[in-house]
């Protein structure tokens, strides 16, 4: 008896931390955009003011979180929504795993996108900032570096990208000059970005947009680069993982900006070469770091048994149900969290169906119940196989 448990114990504990590590960094967290709008999530919802506008705007309305937080927020919304589907009579989405991955990191990464700059902010913060002082934009000033050709790149990570490759040109004019050069938050270089390229001269239409990144090729790089040395390898850095949740892509841009003076003279001393960017790097590692600041749903197979009777789901899935639900060990063994994701919400529907017959609604799920309610079920049906 005692042994059996500890050999479970074991099992289940090997298979929480392979689910733990998982990195699961997405290629292109684009791709979801087309989940959302084949499976009708744009006629509801926009996307910084582009949709329907009877759900939230991703834009403003943050979805913050992993397939999990995903799940659980579709799903306590989803007497709402179930009903303004059938009012409008639109068909109810049903889900491949696939498409949960797809969608959540699509949906996380919106934000990654960023408010669009204010131009007249970014007039302000050129001067406050200190620009000024050693650029022009607009009209050319003797001794200054003209900005104007700037005007063409409409994404802020292009700025963030020639001011980290110019940084050590830059902290050195500052220092002959007594200059210090400012640090960033928020949305400035967003702000910036919008100023330099509304006060141009530059007589052009051309735009180039940068793409928004992706997050495997922002690992290698982050080793590649040197990053991982110092954050990871020896500890000189901070550790990356929850640098701050909820930040942005100008956010993160900024706060590698602003350490990479102190960067810069530290890998002088230690003998090591100041990595520098070209074509869609910078905006690879960001929305690498990006990810790895998903916040991430934590449970755990124990309380996921205590879950799967106290959410009422024993209610159906038991021996001589009358709704042909099977029993757990009948199950089929879910290769990934995001199959079992949908097979969760496509039958939400049925579900709901025969709890309103009994007066009842479908239970409230968190994040972390559904990840337990996972490990649950993920365990139980692996070990029969
Ligand atoms: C028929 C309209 C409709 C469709 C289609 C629709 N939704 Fe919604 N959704 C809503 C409404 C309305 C709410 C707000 C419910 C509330 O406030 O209780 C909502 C809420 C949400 C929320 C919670 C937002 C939050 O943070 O509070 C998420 C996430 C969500 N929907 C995702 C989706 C996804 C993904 C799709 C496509 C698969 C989708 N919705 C399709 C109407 C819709
Ligand atoms: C102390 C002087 C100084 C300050 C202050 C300064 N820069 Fe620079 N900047 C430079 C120098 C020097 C270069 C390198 C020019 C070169 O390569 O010839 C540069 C290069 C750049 C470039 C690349 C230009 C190109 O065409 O490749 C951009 C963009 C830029 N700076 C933006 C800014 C912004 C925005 C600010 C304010 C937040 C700022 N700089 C503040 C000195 C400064
Ligand atoms: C020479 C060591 C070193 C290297 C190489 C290095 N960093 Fe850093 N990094 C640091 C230190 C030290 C800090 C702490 C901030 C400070 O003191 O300025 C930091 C801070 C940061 C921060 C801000 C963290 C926060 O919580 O705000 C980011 C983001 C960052 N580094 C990203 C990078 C990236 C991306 C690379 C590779 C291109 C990189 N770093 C390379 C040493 C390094
Ligand atoms: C009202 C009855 C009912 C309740 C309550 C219920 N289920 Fe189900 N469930 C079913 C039925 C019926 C099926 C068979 C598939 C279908 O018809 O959609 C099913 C299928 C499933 C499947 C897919 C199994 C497979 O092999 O593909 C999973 C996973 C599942 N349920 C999990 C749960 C969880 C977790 C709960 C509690 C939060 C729950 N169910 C509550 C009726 C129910």
């Amino acid at each position: 008896m005692k042994k059996n448990f500890t050999v479970k114990t074991v099992v289940v504990f090997l298979l929480f931390l392979s689910i733990a590590t998982a990195q699961q960094l997405p290629e292109n967290p684009m791709a979801g955009r087309v989940v959302f709008e084949k499976q009708g999530c744009i006629s509801c919802h926009s996307v910084y003011g582009s949709g329907g506008t009877t759900g939230p705007d991703f834009g403003k309305k943050i979805f913050s979180g992993d397939d999990f937080y995903l799940l659980s927020k579709m799903w306590n919304h989803s007497s709402k929504m179930f009903l303004v589907m059938a009012q409008t009579g639109t068909k109810r989405p049903s889900f491949t795993g696939q498409d949960v991955k797809e969608l959540s990191d699509f949906l996380y990464f919106v934000r990654f996108l960023g408010q669009p700059g204010n131009i007249s902010t970014g007039r302000h913060l050129f001067s406050t900032k200190g620009c000024a002082r050693c650029h022009s934009v607009g009209r050319a000033v003797p001794g200054k570096v003209a900005l104007d050709s700037m005007k063409i790149y409409v994404s802020p990570i292009h700025l963030a990208e020639v001011m980290w490759n110019h940084s050590t040109l830059m902290h050195e004019r500052g220092i002959r000059k007594g200059i210090r050069l400012p640090s960033f938050s928020d949305n400035e270089f967003a702000d910036l970005t919008a100023y330099i390229r509304g006060a141009s001269s530059l007589k052009t239409e051309d735009k180039i947009y940068s793409y928004p990144g992706s997050p495997v090729r922002g690992e290698q790089l982050f080793k590649s680069k040197g990053c991982y040395y110092c954050h990871v390898e020896k500890p000189i850095g901070p550790t990356l993982d929850r640098m701050k949740a909820d930040q942005s892509v100008t956010e993160i841009a900024g706060a590698m900006w602003n350490h990479s003076g102190k960067m810069a003279s530290t890998m002088k001393k230690m003998g090591l070469k100041y990595p520098s960017f070209t074509g869609d790097e910078m905006a690879d590692v960001i929305s690498y770091l990006y990810f790895k600041n998903l916040p991430r749903a934590e449970g755990s197979a124990e309380s996921g048994a205590r879950l799967f009777k106290e959410k009422g789901c024993e209610n159906c899935h038991v021996a001589g149900n009358k709704v042909d639900a099977p029993t757990i060990d009948k199950f089929a063994h879910f290769r990934n969290e995001d199959e079992f994701l949908a097979a969760l919400w496509n039958h939400a529907p049925k579900m709901e169906e025969v709890l309103l017959a009994h007066g009842k609604k479908l239970p409230e799920l968190m994040p972390n119940d559904v990840k337990s309610l996972y490990l649950f079920i993920d365990a139980k049906t692996k070990e029969g196989k």
